[in-house]
């Protein structure tokens, strides 16, 4: 039995209108991936450039026959490892699917997402759902069907309510349609669990981990970044690889947590309003900092870290210093659009 707002959104879909739906990673603005209007539209809202492609979401790993020329047998590897779940699979595009979608590449993204309800809508809609995060363009991912509300407000024809996603940081995005699988952007999918199934460790380009990329951070910010500073002028378009993206109105600062003090009162010193986030309590911090709950170990900061980096914006900070995690698992990912929000700023 479909739900009534499952049946509502299926019908929105159908005559080519936007809905927002949950995942496991974030909301997204979903469109009919194979109405080349809806698509238009999709982007027209988002306010994104028509040459960025979108993701498109399915109801189950055997659709994929449907969308992608050819299956190396690693993305099938990975499929049946991870899916549903937060995995991103570039492939080579079948012939029919609109440029829109592929913003012009011979390539598509397909996922299978981990959330009951976005999988109910994609059984019941039968086809391939077109589906960007569900903000506007260069802003932070929703999490919440309040987020959705607050940034697209009535430019999206229906919002379906599943609570906050569970994973909370965008999906892992691999490209497979170039022989060796790279990986284009961390996300909620370990780099070790993808090397796992696949026997071998897997390359994660230079752009993926956004603070290996422009050299150092801010000054004092006490944190070292090592390895390349080259950028992949080969690597295809892709947004979620623009440092400017995933922050928020706040001047993003990462730092190690012995410099927090240090940093926090030269900024104080200054006169800026100065907010934390760490997975921790942090100790010693000098009166005036606006400590943000405690983001808890990797798991719970990716859960909260959008919601964070709203709120550091709601209570009206100039400057967020950002305690990541350990870089393992998930905390890579979280570490990263850390580095993204901090080199926006
Ligand atoms: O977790 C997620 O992936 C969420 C949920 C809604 O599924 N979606 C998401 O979509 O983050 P978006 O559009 O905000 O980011 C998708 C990323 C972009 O960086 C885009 O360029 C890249 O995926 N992408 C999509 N199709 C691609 C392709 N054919 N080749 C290279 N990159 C692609
Ligand atoms: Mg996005």
């Amino acid at each position: 039995m479909t739900s009534p707002d499952v049946a509502d959104a299926v019908a929105v879909l159908r005559r080519g209108g936007l809905v927002a739906f949950p995942t496991e990673t974030v909301y997204g603005l979903g469109a009919d991936a194979g109405n080349p209007a809806a698509v238009e539209r999709l982007f027209a809202v988002k306010g994104r450039p028509r040459t960025h492609p979108v993701i498109v979401h399915l109801a189950e790993a055997t659709a994929v026959k449907g969308w992608a020329a050819e299956v190396p047998r690693d993305a099938w590897a990975l499929a049946d490892a991870f899916w549903p779940g937060p995995l991103t699979l570039i492939l080579p595009a079948a012939a029919h699917v609109p440029g829109g979608v592929t913003g012009g590449a011979a390539t598509v993204g397909l996922r299978v997402p981990a959330q009951p309800l976005a999988l109910e809508l994609l059984a019941a809609f039968g086809g391939g759902i077109a589906a960007p995060s569900a903000n506007r363009f260069g802003r932070v991912s929703p999490t919440t069907a309040a987020h959705v509300r607050a940034d697209l407000g009535a430019d999206v024809d229906q919002i379906l309510d599943g609570g906050p996603c569970a994973v909370g940081v965008e999906s892992t995005i691999v490209d497979l349609s170039r022989g060796t699988p790279r990986v284009l952007r961390l996300g909620g999918l370990s780099v070790e669990a993808l090397s796992e199934v696949l026997g071998y460790a897997v390359e994660v380009l230079p752009l993926a981990a956004a603070g290996r990329v422009g050299g150092p951070g801010p000054a004092g910010a006490g944190l070292a970044h090592t390895g390349p500073a080259a950028v992949d002028h080969d690597a295809p378009p892709a947004p979620g690889t623009l440092a400017s993206h995933y922050a928020p109105e706040a001047r993003v600062e990462v730092v190690a947590v012995e410099a927090v003090a240090g940093r926090a009162e030269t900024l104080l010193a200054e006169g800026r309003r100065v907010g934390l986030l760490a997975p921790r309590r942090v100790e010693g911090l000098p009166p005036g900092v606006d400590a943000l709950p405690p983001a808890g170990g990797s798991q719970a900061y990716a859960q909260c870290l959008y919601q964070r980096l709203r709120e550091a914006d709601r209570r009206g900070l100039d400057v967020l210093l950002a305690v990541p995690p350990p870089e393992t698992g998930i905390g890579a990912a979280v570490a990263d659009r850390l580095r993204r929000a901090a080199a926006a700023g």
